[in-house]
Formats: structure tokens, sequence, C-alpha cells
């Protein structure tokens, strides 16, 4: 056994999937997939082959020559917490290509099954979401970003739904008896008023951004290769439409910055509220939290970040989880990059000092735990879901401006589009990058302290804070409130979301409960609609002591299973007294089934460590 990824049972010393044909029946009335997977290995093999499972029922295996011949299989009973159940198959010589057939779990963890009183349409509605390690709950596969496939997709599902996926459409049709391969008898494949939307992804992708959603979806054009999706209505839609219509000059910028954009199309799937992510930079379909949509251009820092995924992350994938700051440190990076083009130097900088505010507050965080403070952390046993943190990104982030302020500017945008056409479609780890990194700038490891930044725990001495009149305004303005100054409505007049969020972030933690107050009774921030402003103002409040803002609390957690709200509610909540976590756990029993199964697992984790 050569393992090659801590999150996957794939064996190294054989061959992987490198192409999945998938025929999806979609059971709304079960919350389940009736499936079939056609997989096609990279060279023949002969004899034992893993697959990563989770929670799927694998009902047959046959080789795609000879489907009467079975295959013997064994589905490891005791499921690992992390990684799942292998799935090993005993493979006939030369095998290259073998079917399977299976059913998910209506828990499986990387779908959510939304009933018809959940919906704003009143229809039934499913997603997918398998970063980093939820692919396996959906289809037997090798789920190691290591191993790029291209696959096509068949959903069947009810004719007056609609479906989409981070995949080429290629037709909405009537299903035919050949296109299940067993996934479930033909008359209920066929049967009147089913419909099948058929897909192609002809581009080598990890395994985490296989994805689709289905239910009562529609549509508004913005550009010609960006579209915006929702289920919703529309007046959601329209307002979707407004929020994201700079999106076609927002990909013009990042192709100006990083080279061609690859992908073809760029559109926006807007999800219900319990969309767990902020967004999930699914090629060709960016999956959006509503939370974005405000009326403020804010969700252009978002959609700028998934968009700069479609080269740093999905061009070039971080090869395990070990590796995950090569994805969104460069994402972050490219972000504000674009930002920067598109909303000006002050935003982007602004931006920087949220993110700086982020990195220092892990540093807390994991205090007692620095591993998952190095940009390279040890992962075997761990759930990525666990550690998720703002360090990937950010000291990721701090790491490319530092050789960026080394080089210069011009230098280091040479050197990001020669890496980025060098890796293109590829799958690397650290070393590669820094072997690429010292090949293509001589000397910079005498310049830059290359192992302090990859290995060390902590915050490097030259990491830096950024600067702009707007940031030191906000950060002197926040140091005055431990004396009692509140800031004049002058000061605050054209404030928008993201400057009272840096404001709250850098309030100092020990604040009495009163000043909350009057903070509050002055500038309504426990309701703001803007969510980032209500989270960081609740999280300053809980720990106060302040039980006037409960409902607030509970109305928050309860409309929005977006896990960057959720952690620090319920973190705070479950760190007071025993009031304030028992508050937690009763919203969290009402809440849980509007939450998507990755939310309610990292509450759940977060629930039974403050006991
Ligand atoms: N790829 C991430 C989301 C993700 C990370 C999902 C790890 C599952 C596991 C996405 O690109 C992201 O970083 N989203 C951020 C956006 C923000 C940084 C602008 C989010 O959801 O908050
Ligand atoms: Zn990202």
């Amino acid at each position: 056994m050569a393992p090659v990824d801590p999150h996957s049972y794939t064996d190294g010393a054989h061959p992987v999937t490198a192409h999945a044909a998938l025929a999806f029946y979609l059971d709304f009335s079960a919350s389940a997939i009736h499936a079939s997977a056609l997989l096609t290995l990279s060279a023949p093999h002969s004899g034992d082959l893993l697959l990563d499972t989770r929670a799927l029922a694998v009902h047959s295996a046959a080789t795609a020559t000879a489907p009467a011949d079975p295959i013997p299989f064994a589905l490891a009973a005791d499921a690992d917490p992390v990684l799942g159940s292998a799935l090993t198959l005993t493979l006939p010589p030369d095998t290259t290509s073998f079917l399977l057939t299976f059913s998910t779990s209506p828990a499986a963890s990387a779908l959510q099954w939304l009933s018809p009183p959940q919906t704003a349409s009143g229809l039934p509605f499913v997603f997918s979401q398998c970063q980093s390690i939820h692919a396996r709950s959906v289809f037997p596969c090798h789920d190691t970003p290591a191993a790029r496939i291209t696959y096509s997709l068949l959903l069947n599902l009810p004719a007056r739904l609609s479906a989409v996926a981070a995949a080429r459409h290629v037709a909405r049709r009537d299903p035919v008896p050949s296109d299940h391969r067993g996934a479930v008898p033909s008359d209920l494949w066929c049967a009147p008023g089913r419909i099948v939307e058929e897909f192609h992804m002809a581009q080598c992708v990890p395994p985490y951004l296989f994805a689709f959603a289905a239910g009562a979806i529609g549509s508004r054009d913005l550009g010609p290769r960006t579209r915006v999706y929702a289920e919703g209505g529309d007046t959601l839609l329209d307002d979707a439409a407004r929020e994201f219509a700079g999106v076609e000059d927002m990909v013009k910028v990042g192709e100006s910055l990083f080279g061609p954009y690859d992908w073809e199309r760029f559109d926006l799937l807007v999800l219900p509220p319990s969309f767990p992510y902020g967004g999930m930079e699914n090629p060709r379909m960016v999956f959006l939290t509503p939370t974005v949509i405000k009326g403020d251009a804010a969700g252009a820092q978002v959609v700028a970040h998934e968009l700069a995924h479609s080269w740093t992350g999905n061009l070039i994938t971080n090869k395990t989880n070990e590796d995950f700051w090569l994805n969104e440190g460069f994402t972050t990076y490219a972000e504000r990059r674009i930002v920067e083009v598109v909303q000006g130097e002050e935003r982007a900088a602004l931006n920087m000092g949220i993110g700086w505010r982020g990195l220092n507050r892990m540093m807390e965080r994991f205090k007692d735990n620095m591993e998952f403070t190095k940009l390279k952390p040890k992962m075997a046993g761990i759930d990525p879901d666990d550690v998720y943190s703002e360090v990937p990104y950010e000291k990721g982030f701090q790491f490319l401006w530092r050789i960026e302020r080394q080089i210069g500017r011009p230098a280091f945008d040479e050197f990001l589009k020669k890496y980025i056409a060098t890796f293109k479609f590829q799958s690397i780890d650290t070393e590669t990058f820094l072997e690429f990194l010292k090949a293509n700038v001589p000397g910079i490891e005498n310049q830059v302290d290359l192992d302090v930044w990859i290995e060390g725990t902590g915050i490097p001495p030259d990491a830096m804070e950024p600067d702009s009149a707007t940031y030191r305004k906000i950060c002197t303005l926040a140091a005055e409130f431990k004396s009692g100054k509140i800031p004049s409505e002058d000061e605050v007049a054209d404030w928008s979301g993201q400057e009272w969020e840096l404001y709250l972030e850098n309030l100092s933690k020990d604040v009495e409960s009163s000043q909350v107050i009057a903070l509050d009774e002055r500038y309504k921030l426990s309701e703001s609609r803007d969510y980032e402003v209500k989270v960081a103002f609740l999280q300053l409040a809980i720990p106060t002591g302040c039980r006037c803002y409960f409902n607030e609390v509970e109305k928050c957690l309860k409309q929005v299973g977006r896990m960057k709200y959720l952690r620090p509610l319920y973190s705070s909540l479950a760190k007071c007294s025993e009031e304030e976590k028992m508050l937690a756990k009763r919203i969290f029993s009402e809440a849980h089934e509007f939450y998507h199964p990755i939310a309610r697992s990292v509450v759940e984790s977060i629930l039974s460590k403050h006991g």
C-alpha cells in the first residue's frame, strides 16, 4: 500500500479513475440517489483496487465488457470517522473499466435535501458540496485531489424541476432505457413525468469539484458567458442579476492578470440560505450563499475570490489537503488583485486588513495546537472540516505578498503567469511549488526564509500588517472605544459592511456590556441585514453576558446556515455560562434539520467539545 493522501484510501501503486460516467436517479421522497457509475481507469489493472466511499450502499460491481459477470467486492464494515469506508474490488486481469450500482444515504455528507416547506418555491431542492472529502458520499471514487477525472452526468428528476452542474450542459431530454446502466429498473427511469438533464465535464478536475443542484431553478443572463441561477423566484433573480452585473468585466480583469479563462462559461448559482459556505468555486458554476446579495456590491469580493479559483485551485490544484494553502493562499492573493482593479486600492487594503485580523485571531484559536498555524500542517487522522481556518488563506496570502515585495510586482506577475501556464490541469504539492519558485526566482531562498514560512508555526516576523488611510482610521477608532468613545455619525457616514466588520473585529474583547449596548443603540448593528456585521457584533456581545441579544442570535442561527456565522456564534455561546450553553443546545435542536450535513456535524463537534 502506497498512500498518496492522508484523506483517501487511494493506493499510489495502482491506477486511478480517469473518467466517470454517472447516471443518478434523484429520489426526493427518500432523500437518496440510486445510481450507476461506469469508472474507467488510467491504466489496466488486475486484482485489488481501493475506492473511497462514505455511507453508500453498494449493490453490484461488474466489468464493463461482461456485465453479467460480477466482480467480487467488499465494503469495510466499520467506517473510519474521517475517511469513511474503503471499497475493495477484486478486478479480473487487465480491467480498464467497471460498472458499479449503489445508493446514497439520506445522511450523505455532501448532499442537502430540502423538503418543499424548506424552499422558496415550495418544490423540493437538492445540492451537493463535495470539498473537502465529501464526493465519496455521492459516488465511489478516488477521492483525492491528486487524482483528476473527467465525467459525464445524467440526472433523472421530476420534469417540473431542472438541474445545473459544474459541467457543460448537453441536453434536457426524455429518459431512455440505455441511460441508466442498472441504476434503477427501466420503468422507473423512464416513468412518465421524469426528465433527464445531461452534462459533460471534458476538463480533468479533482473529485471535490464535482457538483450539481436540482430544483425549481430560474436564471438571468448577465453577459456572453455569464448567467445567474437561483431557486427563489423572480425578485431574488432580479436582485442577483443587479448584484452580479459586473461579473463579465471581472472575468476580463482575471484574464488580464492571470492568463486566459479556460472554463468557457462562468455561471453563478445562488443557493438557499442553508448553503454552508460563502462561495464554492465549482468550475463553470460557482455556488454562492444568498447572504452575499446585499445591494451594496460587497458580494463582489466573494465572487472575485471564487473567480480567482478558476486559475488557482481549479487549474492548479493542491495535491492533498496538507497543501490547501496552494489553493486558498494563492486565491486570496489573486482575489485581492482583482478587487484592487475593480474596486480600488483602498478596498483591497481593507480586505487585507480584515484578513490580517483573522490571521491573528487564529493564533489565539490554535494556541494549544500550533500545528494548524503552519502553512503545511500534518493532517493524518484530522477531519479538514474541523480545522478549517483563515490560516491557509491569510498566511498563504502573506507569504506570496512577501515574495512580491521582495522581487517587485512586475517580476511577481510574470512569475505567477508562468506558474499557472506550467502547472495547469495538474495537482501539485508545496515542494513542487518551492522548486519552481527557486528555479524561476534565483536566490529567493537567501532573501526570504522559506522554511520559516512553510514549516514554522505562528506568524513569521516578515509578515506585514497592511496599511491604508481607511484601515488606519478604523483601527484608531476601534482603539478609542476602550476609553468609551463611540464613533460619530460623521465618522461612519461612508462606512459599508466591511468597514463595520473591521471596526468590530478590532474592538478589544474585554468591553463592558453597557458599552456594547450603547454602540448598538446608536447604530442598530444587532439588527443589521448584513450578516457579516450582525455576526461580528453578536460575537462581541455574547461574552459580555448581555442577554438582550439572545433573540437576535437565535434568529440569525435559524435563518442562515453559513458556517462562517455558525462557528463563532455557537462557540461563543458554548464557552459562556450554563444559560448560554442551554440556549445553544436548544437552538441547535430546533435548527439542525435546516443545516447542511457538513454544518450539522461541525456544530455538533463544537457543542460536544464544550460539554
Ligand atoms: N473553497 C472554498 C470553500 C471551502 C473550503 C469549502 C474548504 C470546503 C472546504 C471557497 O473558495 C472559499 O474560500 N469561500 C469563502 C469565500 C471568502 C474567502 C471570500 C467562504 O465561503 O467564506
Ligand atoms: Zn477559496
